[in-house]
């Protein structure tokens, strides 16, 4: 008897990430929040899927991140990895869940692969968190590195969107996360020709957002993406379709309909 089932794709781990730099393949990375769009960015055959901490903005509405806390990011984060078979999906470690001590981080990454099943956390921070990468790699939990615009950082740098040009600090930052053991490192807002010198200078995959098209691989959030904010339309930002005008359009089809009483009609009732 043959096992019509239809057979489950290749996972892309973290060695396939890894591998992907050296053959030259650009890494394809978006945000999941939730177990239907995660399903759905799976089966279009995404490579990554980074549950961000981003959430507190599109899903919760907050002005920054910084309230997001690690119970938020683990229900997230089992949601999206209950839809997932072949992406690798990266959590994002919140605002003050590993800033106390390299002890306090890894017991965060730790529970956040335990308790949600995903392959890998990422951390805003280079040369200043090189020892919590360490600490949380030597533990066999791969970590990806935050790079450039951090947007935990908002308090200190007093604005978000601010273009990344300390040449100097981004490459010493790359190579300390690199030397830590990061297996990669996201760029978010820097210039292009500092992303494509880092992605040049580091022999672990740079994902960017906002940083040109030097970097190994792209991420962006895919609410944004998807047009959900129609007040949202910074410079980097491509935007793939426009789901909040379609939506608000579904939406006013379907209670006209209701008001009119032409929904339900027969097809859509049982008899
Ligand atoms: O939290 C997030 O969604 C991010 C973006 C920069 C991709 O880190």
């Amino acid at each position: 008897m043959s096992d019509a089932s239809p057979a489950r794709p290749q996972k892309f781990t973290v060695p396939r990430f890894l591998a992907a730099k050296e053959k030259n393949q650009k890494i394809t990375m978006l945000t999941a929040y939730d177990y239907l769009s995660a399903k759905i960015l799976d089966d279009a055959g995404l490579d990554c899927l980074l549950v961000g901490d981003t959430l507190g903005m599109v899903v919760q509405g907050k002005s920054t991140t910084l309230p997001v806390t690690v119970d938020e990011m683990i229900y997230h984060g089992e949601m999206v990895c209950r839809a997932v078979q072949r992406a690798l999906v990266i959590v994002d470690m919140p605002f003050m869940s590993f800033h106390i001590s390299p002890a306090q981080a890894l017991e965060n990454a730790g529970r956040i692969l335990k308790e949600t099943g995903a392959d890998a956390v990422k951390l805003e921070g280079g040369v200043n968190q090189a020892k919590t990468i360490e600490a949380i790699a030597a533990a066999d939990i791969p970590v990806m590195a935050h790079l450039g615009l951090k947007p935990q950082s908002v308090r200190a740098i007093g604005s978000m969107g601010k273009i990344q040009r300390d040449e100097d600090q981004l490459i010493a930052d790359a190579l300390a996360a690199e030397r830590a053991g990061a297996f990669g490192i996201l760029l978010e807002m820097i210039t292009a020709p500092i992303a494509r010198k880092i992605t040049e200078t580091v022999t672990v995959p740079t994902i960017g957002i906002g940083s040109g098209s030097g970097c190994d691989g792209q991420v962006l959030v895919t609410p944004d993406m998807l047009g959900m904010n129609a007040d949202f339309h910074p410079r980097f930002l491509k935007k793939y379709a426009n789901f909040a005008a379609d939506m608000k359009t579904a939406v006013q089809t379907y209670a006209s309909e209701v008001r009119e009483g032409t929904f339900p009609d027969a097809s859509h009732s049982h008899s």
